[in-house]
């Protein structure tokens, strides 16, 4: 573990964060209220804990929370930090290594995309079964371990992908899977972008997520992902996609996604 790493983990510790958690779980844009729903919580701001990456994104409240969700302890990042927000892909490099410096076995990655399919509509919840990373680099760039060369093959687990449908069904949700397209943003995509990532087999387009997933493999972290879909993207039914969407389709949506992480808390108890 590197000094950096260490110095937060530690100065956390000593601030309530000390748990014998079942997962860690990221949260996209406007799906921050999940941590309502957690009991014998503590909470610090991003800018409060030593060399953590700021979120300054509107819909990212900024918040490592820790408490109890269905009889699990978890940790729940309210908002994250993107490649777009700073230029470095590996923005989120000192969070995924502190789930797995805290011994997190489980990391959940959560965001809000749009859908490359006419028939996923908005407000749908998707389960990320693998993904294309076109945005042209990688959050392990300049590592010069031998632990670079990490595998994706099944980087989303098929176990975990198990448990997340027999949460959608303990909850009464569809869930279809799809392949999760990493675009570097802030600009949306093209019409002409949009047809490309549907024939390379894309089924979801955002901003975010791949990066946090390279590295929680880096770190051996097992790894589910779940897209909140809030719009269909650009081009499609004459689609011009928007944040201030993005962001209140997804709040629309987060009761159904809290029921869904929710269950999935429980599926994993039963493991
Ligand atoms: N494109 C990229 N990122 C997104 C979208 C989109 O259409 N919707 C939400 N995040």
């Amino acid at each position: 573990m590197d000094d950096t790493t260490q110095a937060t983990t530690a100065f956390l510790r000593q601030r309530g964060f000390d748990r014998a958690y079942s997962a860690a779980i990221i949260l996209g844009t406007g799906l921050g209220s999940l941590a309502d729903e957690l009991t014998d919580a503590v909470s610090l701001s991003y800018a409060d804990i030593p060399h953590f990456p700021l979120s300054r994104v509107s819909g990212h409240a900024g918040r490592l929370i820790a408490g109890t969700l269905a009889g699990s302890q978890v940790l729940l990042f309210q908002g994250r930090s993107h490649y777009y927000e700073t230029g470095d892909a590996g923005a989120m490099r000192i969070p995924v290594a502190l789930v797995a410096a805290l011994g997190i076995p489980v990391l959940v990655l959560t965001n809000a995309a749009g859908s490359v399919h006419p028939d996923i509509r908005p407000g749908s919840l998707v389960a990320i079964r693998d993904h294309l990373n076109l945005s042209g680099t990688n959050p392990l760039l300049g590592d010069q371990t031998e632990r670079r060369f990490v595998p994706l093959t099944d980087a989303y687990e098929p176990r975990l992908r198990e448990l997340m449908q027999a949460a959608a069904r303990r909850s009464g949700l569809v869930l279809p899977q799809g392949v999760y397209a990493w675009m570097s943003g802030p600009s949306f995509e093209t019409p002409a972008e949009i047809r490309m990532v549907r024939i390379l087999g894309g089924d979801l387009v955002g901003m975010s997520t791949v990066p946090e997933v390279i590295l929680a493999r880096y770190h051996g972290l097992r790894v589910a992902a779940v897209s909140v879909v809030t719009n269909l993207a650009a081009g499609i039914e004459g689609t011009v996609p928007s944040h201030q969407e993005t962001k209140d389709v997804a709040m629309e949506a987060a009761d159904r996604f809290k029921r869904l992480l929710r269950a999935f808390m429980l599926e994993l108890q039963d493991e």
